[in-house]
């Protein structure tokens, strides 16, 4: 990643592709448009309400992200996506009820003139759902090509000057890469055998790739997360982002597990568990999907306390994390945890976290930004896997050989320092000898 001279404008509209029209997607369409006609205040979104600290404290320079930054405005964005339901912005929205009426009515125009392309559905990686909005083609590699004319008729259509993506359709059956995924060159040999390691999410990326658009991924799916992808990332020079957005209970744990780490208190427990009714709980109900889920939430605890490097604290914690399928609740998901901790000489505490939240409220500003800065990252030339976006994401692609960092207050420090960098601001310390020298 080069330092960037100068970043072009952002001018023009900017096409937001999500593939996957579900919950997640439409509130954030839903909210976007709300907050365009101010009609309600986009919280969570670091890109419209965050500011950040320049220079030195005296300096008092602390601008919003959005007047530091040559970001798209909100009413620059136009939305497209993909779903194997035919169902329109706005009914997916009712349906996910998720938003209240008053809410949807008030932008059901604009919700109900978004209608999604015909889904790449190869049903074995998503075996709860059964679509009929599906493309048909011979073969993986003219699947690619369809989604190709999808993305270049809507930039034309909606006479936009470029256009980013980020995966909001459901989590797909837990499928580590295989000899298909070592190379471009293998996975188009792959795509034009059907093969069955290359999954719905990694066809898209790939057309997405090839049109030059940014993708992040909001699912634990593969979709960007194995060598052909990484190279083909490079190769076109187009950012990419992932894995699986960072709401809810891993969010809390990437608050709570830094502050026992930082004040050296052991762990010897941590019992997740969740119910949830929406489409995504359904999905997750089959235990290959939910696999890929366990992998993204399990991996964050050790990442965090590295016990090999604190065996007398974290040694020898055990951590479980359980989700349960239970429609009444909805999209309002309920999140419990028991941590057991230790303290001075080994006594022990235990803490309970209730957390009755709003799944797609939390994801819905992680969406947003993350179109934002994909879009801000390939104006700026960067390329390949975007780190400083672990922030967002469960877990965080980096290079290969290196650990993900979890610790969310690690994570904001690199986002924010990465952005002072690209704009040529000095990167904060947080030494401040020069006060007292
Ligand atoms: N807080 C959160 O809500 C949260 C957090 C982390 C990750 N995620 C992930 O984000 C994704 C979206 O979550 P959601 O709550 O909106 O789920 P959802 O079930 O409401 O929406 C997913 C949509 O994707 C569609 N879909 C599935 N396969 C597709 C394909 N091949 N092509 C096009 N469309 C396809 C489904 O029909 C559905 O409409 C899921 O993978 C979920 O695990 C969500």
């Amino acid at each position: 990643m080069k330092r960037p001279t100068e970043i072009p404008k952002a001018d023009g509209k900017l096409a937001v592709l999500l593939p996957g029209m579900g919950a997640v997607a439409t509130t954030t369409m839903a909210g976007v448009m709300l907050a365009r006609r101010g009609k309600a205040t986009p919280i969570g979104s670091l890109t419209q309400l965050d500011t950040i600290r320049l220079g030195k404290r005296t300096e008092n320079r602390a601008p919003k992200l959005k007047e530091f930054l040559p970001l798209a405005s909100l009413d620059q964005l136009e939305f497209g996506g993909w779903d194997l339901f035919q169902d329109t912005a706005y009914e997916s929205a009712a349906h996910a009820k998720v938003l209240s009426n008053e809410h949807l009515a008030e932008v059901k125009d604009e919700l109900s003139a978004i209608k999604p392309f015909e889904a790449v559905f190869y049903p074995e990686y998503v075996k709860r759902l059964h679509g009929t909005h599906v493309k048909k083609a011979a073969n993986k590699a003219e699947m690619v090509e369809a989604v190709r004319a999808d993305i270049r008729k809507f930039v034309k259509d909606r006479g936009c000057s470029r256009a980013v993506s980020v995966w909001c359709g459901s989590t797909e059956t837990y499928l580590p890469p295989t000899d298909v995924h070592a190379s471009i060159k293998t996975f188009e040999a792959g795509l034009l055998k059907n093969d069955p390691g290359i999954t719905n999410s990694q066809i898209y990326a790939w057309a997405l790739m090839k049109e030059r658009v940014a993708f992040a991924n909001g699912s634990p799916n593969m979709a960007v997360d194995h060598p052909a992808a990484r190279e083909l990332a490079r190769e076109v020079s187009v950012p990419v982002a992932g894995k699986d957005f960072k709401t809810g209970q891993t969010l809390m744990k990437t608050i709570l597990a830094p502050g026992f780490k930082s004040r050296m208190l052991g762990l010897r427990g941590w019992y997740s568990t969740n119910i949830l009714g929406n489409r995504d709980g359904e999905v997750l109900d089959d235990p290959d999907s939910f696999k890929a889920k366990e992998v993204t939430k399990l991996s964050v605890l050790e990442t965090i306390l590295e016990p090999k490097k604190r065996p007398e604290l974290y040694g020898d914690f055990y951590h479980k994390v359980r989700i349960d399928y239970y429609p009444p609740r909805g999209d309002q998901k309920e999140g419990w945890d028991n941590i057991d901790i230790v303290g001075w000489l080994g006594y022990e505490m235990q803490m309970k976290i209730n957390f009755l939240c709003r799944d797609s409220i939390l994801a819905a500003p992680v969406v947003l930004d993350i179109a934002l800065f994909l879009d801000l990252a390939q104006r700026a030339g960067f390329r390949g896997t975007q780190e400083w976006l672990s922030f967002y994401f469960k877990s965080p692609m980096t290079a290969p050989e290196l650990q993900p960092e979890h610790d969310l207050f690690i994570q904001v420090k690199k986002l924010k320092n990465t952005l002072r960098w690209m704009m040529g601001e000095e990167m904060l310390t947080h030494v401040g000898h020069e006060y007292y020298d």
